[in-house]
């Protein structure tokens, strides 16, 4: 984990290109530059440079943020909303680190992450105490990111760890003897709260719940909220809702507009003001093992995603987000920042 305060410039550098820091042996970069050498990763780097925020930079938090993406709810965006926001983040220039927590493996895939039975994954890390380091692989295409892909193995982890001594926090415990230094951990977790949830919300500091844009969005969020407030309370002092991000907002209907209106009543500041259009291309990525940043930079997808990583970099270290800057694509686009036009 990284702790060393303020060493950090801005996230991105004038001319945008891999940081030429050593970062130890399996992810060295002393040789550049990688973010070129695919067609695809030219493609999302000139969708950066397109928002006209490579030059500025966006400040690198001065220690890692393990961001917990968590939703009980099934398909409401959480794991689209990790690969994407974390790969956002890494062409901002952050190291990024995606954790699967998911036996469905869907973020892994959609990291192009191969994930079969034998793949060393975050299952041994939680059940047979592997470092962290000993899972993670690089993402093809995106400099700086990293994952810890799940395999089906996971299924049987939520039963297996009950038995386990300090079963709550055995991923606290592994990312804090991860020595890499990184920017942000993302944590994709189940739709459910059990165990495999609890080790993320222990292992985190915020929790980010995106929310889809539909009828009913706002229940079952109690029981969320709940057990944040008990892990809060006797695990994890830290732990706080640090983020709300609305996806598949659909800007043409009535219902979005209302729940969105609703849910920002309900959570207030901590709802990010860039919200994620419903998008065929964020949709179809995945399939192609790719995040829609690689897959379609220019799409409005892409740019809702970077503009919400942003928002969330800023927030980060106490900047106020201010849409007026937000790149014309997206505030051209009422869906993307809400109430702007
Ligand atoms: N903004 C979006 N536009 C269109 N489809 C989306 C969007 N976000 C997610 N999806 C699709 O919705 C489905 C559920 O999303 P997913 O991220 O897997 O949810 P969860 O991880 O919460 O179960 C997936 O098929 C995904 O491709
Ligand atoms: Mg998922």
């Amino acid at each position: 984990m990284r702790s060393d305060a303020n060493i950090a410039g801005p996230m991105t550098d004038p001319v945008p290109g891999p940081r030429t820091e050593s970062t130890g042996e399996d992810v060295s970069r002393e040789t550049p530059p990688p973010m070129d050498d695919t067609p695809i990763g030219r493609a999302a780097q000139l969708a950066v440079e397109a928002l006209g925020r490579a030059g500025e930079g966006l400040p690198r938090p001065e220690q890692t943020r393990v961001i917990v993406v968590a939703n009980q709810k099934g398909g409401v965006g959480k794991t689209t909303t990790t690969v994407n926001l974390a790969a956002s983040l890494a062409l901002h220039g952050g190291r990024v680190l995606v954790v699967d927590l998911d036996p469905q493996g869907n973020a892994s895939t959609a990291l192009g992450i191969d994930h079969h039975a034998e793949v060393p994954s975050i299952y041994d890390v939680l059940v047979e105490s592997k470092p962290l380091a000993d899972v993670v692989q690089p993402v093809p295409d995106v400099e700086g990111l990293f994952c810890a892909p799940a395999t089906i193995d996971l299924a049987g982890a939520e039963i297996e760890l009950v038995s386990l001594v300090a079963r709550e926090s055995r991923l606290q415990r592994a990312i804090q003897s991860y020595e890499q230094p990184l920017d942000y951990i993302l944590i994709d977790c189940p739709p459910s709260l059990g165990l495999l949830t609890v080790n993320a919300l222990v292992a985190g500091q915020e929790v980010l719940i995106p929310i889809q844009c539909e009828y009913y969005a706002l229940e079952g969020l109690g029981q969320l909220l709940r057990n944040v407030d008990l892990v809060r309370g006797h695990l994890n002092p830290a732990l706080h809702v640090s983020t709300v991000l609305l996806t598949m907002y659909d800007g043409r209907t009535r219902l979005a507009s209302q729940v969105a209106e609703e849910v920002r009543n309900h959570f207030g500041d901590e709802v990010l003001r860039t919200s994620i259009p419903r998008s065929v291309r964020i949709s179809e990525a995945p399939s192609y093992g790719q995040t829609v940043l690689t897959y379609d930079p220019g799409s409005s997808g892409a740019l809702s995603y970077l503009e919400a990583a942003r928002e969330l970099a800023l927030r980060g270290v106490g900047v106020r987000y201010d849409p007026t800057q937000a790149h014309l694509g997206v505030q051209n686009n009422p869906s993307m920042v809400e109430g702007m036009q």
